[in-house]
């Protein structure tokens, strides 16, 4: 098998804000353990799920896998390179390389700018040498890939677009360079129930056509069964227990990912 990525003892420790009064009363800075030494690999073209509850570390670990964040301690490999201190062009060309999509793609858009130029921007950043003809044919090819119609969609403002279409875009906008890894945290969680369903295939097909490896976040293992390849668990910024999803879901041996089971309606009314 082929490795893409790597982390090894991650750690992200943030200051807890404090008032002066409160540092004076318990003397000296404390810190939330946000991510406390967290590894874990993942395969070409596979699909890592991480789950757990609200304030687990999920995030955290995806700032940091991205190098949006950097790491107290620990590296990240990524085809084989240590990249945990890249920056400059080495980072531009990870940058390219690695895409985020978002729980809600709103956040992550500038209202202001169309359909059109939100894709434009990193092809812009990234691909200086191509024509600005190519760089247009490369954003509605992008936009095709994720059954959306550049006709129909480039002029348009993010707010005009249902939540799914905006997810659909912030899949385009990943795409269009070319990544070999796309980290989705929580991609469908505020998208209604009836369209989670389009969201999740779509990825599933971009995994297979592009060969594209995934980070899935999430906080209920419903969604995970149908996408994911292996399975970590995080609580309290640990990874609890990890392996092949069929595996883990079959024979979970932690108490939490019993609890996190047993939170799936398929698997309870059984
Ligand atoms: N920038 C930050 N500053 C301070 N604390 C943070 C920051 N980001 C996350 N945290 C804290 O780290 C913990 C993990 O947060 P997060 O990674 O967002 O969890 P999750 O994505 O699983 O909900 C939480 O306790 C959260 O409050
Ligand atoms: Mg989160």
């Amino acid at each position: 098998m082929d490795l893409l990525l790597e982390a090894r003892n991650l750690k992200k420790y943030f200051p807890v804000k404090k008032s002066l009064w409160q540092l004076m009363q318990r003397g000296g800075q404390e810190y939330v353990n946000a991510v406390d030494d967290v590894s874990f690999t993942l395969q070409k073209g596979k699909v890592l799920v991480i789950a757990g509850e609200s304030g687990s570390g999920k995030t955290t670990v995806a700032r940091l896998v991205m190098r949006a964040i950097d790491a107290d301690s620990g590296s990240i490999i990524f085809e084989g390179k240590d990249v945990t201190h890249y920056n400059g062009e080495q980072l531009k060309d990870f940058r390219a390389a690695v895409h985020m999509v978002y729980q809600d793609p709103y956040t992550s858009m500038n209202p202001r700018m169309k359909i059109f130029e939100i894709l434009m921007e990193p092809v812009a950043i990234h691909d200086r040498a191509s024509t600005k003809e190519a760089r247009a044919a490369k954003v509605h090819s992008a936009l095709r890939e994720v059954s959306l119609d550049p006709e129909k969609i480039s002029r348009k403002l993010p707010h005009a677009l249902s939540g799914g279409e905006r997810q659909r875009v912030a899949l385009a906008r990943a795409l269009v360079l070319r990544p070999r890894l796309i980290v989705a945290d929580e991609p469908v969680s505020m998208l209604d129930v009836s369209i989670r369903g389009e969201i999740l295939g779509l990825m599933q097909t971009l995994k297979e056509k592009f060969g594209i490896s995934y980070i899935y976040i999430t906080h209920d293992l419903s969604t995970a069964r149908y996408v994911g390849d292996d399975l970590a668990i995080m609580k309290a910024g640990k990874i609890v227990e990890m392996g092949p999803i069929d595996k883990v879901l079959a024979n979970p041996v932690h108490p939490y990912t019993k609890q996190l089971i047993s939170a799936i309606p398929e698997i309870k009314s059984q």
